[in-house]
């Protein structure tokens, strides 16, 4: 009888046991998709199932001529020493509320972690000439213009991308890494500077949210339209969404090498992806870079969970920037537990 007792007891404690570790697991393998973990898993995974890329002779990177550019920082925002995190903003000439959304709010910060950081706004020479007189003034204000002699449009984008890396590497190099993103973008520089961290030094990196299989659009009409005569082939290879990717320092002249060989596609995204290819630095997907859906200033999304977000007004920048002390915690326990799907539930309802 009370051998039989003591056998129930421990039947039951084992269940007990039993569930216990269930329940563990489910929370586990939940806090693993909510943090995009599967995502950044295909990534490492993108290797073995591209074909080889790379291996082509590396190229001299393509640098900008000594009078490409019209305005600029002055030399001291790098040197002695290139920040360690060089931030390059796409802006356009228009964009004056963006800039200063950017300078009084993310853009302002000088470290990241243990990172040094500066923020720059490349730009190209305005279609309506009589704005350059004001970004002149703005230039000599903040000096942190970078403005390429080429005109800004969209169809110039990939020109200012190469602007861009091409100053990097003549006036600013040592960065350890180089981050692009649009004017409209929020940017968790603390969070991403925690996710760099974490990198292996030395082997060129490309990180961002990738892009799969997408086909070149061949419609004369589309924005994205990309003639058979300049890139003849099927899907792009996968590439960093361009509304923010980051490049590791050694990666720059290595795709500006690459550029010399590979078709101008318009799509500076996409261009860059092929120029990854070439000499076969391969994309990792950073599951925190928030998609194109629109999220409404949420500190914990934005500050805490997020690295960055898209499709933000000038205004909302500075209520996300404004809403938390520094060094305050900006997410409540369970909404940290929730993490990127709870913003993800945020900007779905914000879209309804
Ligand atoms: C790009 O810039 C060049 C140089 O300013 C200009 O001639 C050309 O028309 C621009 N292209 C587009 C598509 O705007």
């Amino acid at each position: 009888m009370a051998l039989l007792a003591w056998l129930k007891r421990g039947c039951s404690r084992l269940r007990l046991l039993w569930g216990l570790l269930s329940v563990l697991a489910t929370l586990s393998s939940l806090g693993f998709l909510i943090r995009g973990g599967h995502e950044e898993l295909l990534s490492h995974s993108l290797p073995y199932f591209l074909p080889r890329g790379g291996g082509h002779p590396i190229s001299p990177p393509l640098l900008p001529s000594t009078d490409a550019f019209l305005l600029l920082p002055t030399p001291e925002a790098c040197s002695p020493k290139a920040p360690s995190l060089l931030v390059m903003v796409v802006s356009a000439p228009g964009h004056v509320a963006q800039r200063q959304a950017i300078r009084s709010t993310w853009g302002e910060s000088r470290w990241a972690g243990e990172l040094t950081v500066r923020t720059f706004f490349a730009l190209g020479l305005p279609q309506e000439p009589s704005l350059q007189a004001a970004l002149e003034r703005e230039a000599a204000e903040h000096r942190d213009l970078v403005q390429g002699r080429f005109l800004d449009s969209y169809g110039n984008l990939t020109l200012k991308t190469l602007a861009l890396m091409g100053w990097a590497a003549t006036r600013c190099p040592g960065a350890l890494f180089l981050v692009k993103v649009d004017d409209d973008v929020f940017l968790n520089l603390p969070g991403l500077a925690e996710e760099l961290g974490r990198l292996p030094a030395l082997i060129p990196a490309y990180l961002g949210r990738i892009h799969w299989r997408v086909w070149p659009s061949r419609d004369p009409h589309s924005r994205h339209h990309v003639p058979h005569g300049l890139y003849p082939g099927g899907a792009f290879p996968p590439y960093c969404s361009g509304t923010a990717y980051v490049l590791s320092g050694n990666a720059v002249p290595a795709l500006l090498g690459a550029a010399r060989d590979v078709p101008l596609v318009p799509l500076e995204d996409v261009f860059v992806g092929l120029c990854a290819r070439r000499v076969g630095i391969v994309p990792q997907h950073l599951a925190r870079m928030s998609g194109g859906a629109h999220l409404p200033p949420d500190p914990c999304c934005y500050r805490g969970v997020l690295l960055s977000v898209h499709r933000v007004a000038p205004e909302e920048m500075v209520t996300v920037w404004d809403s938390a002390a520094p060094n305050e915690e900006t997410c409540r326990l369970w909404q940290r537990a929730l993490g990127s799907l709870r913003c993800k539930a945020l900007a779905w309802v914000a879209a309804l």
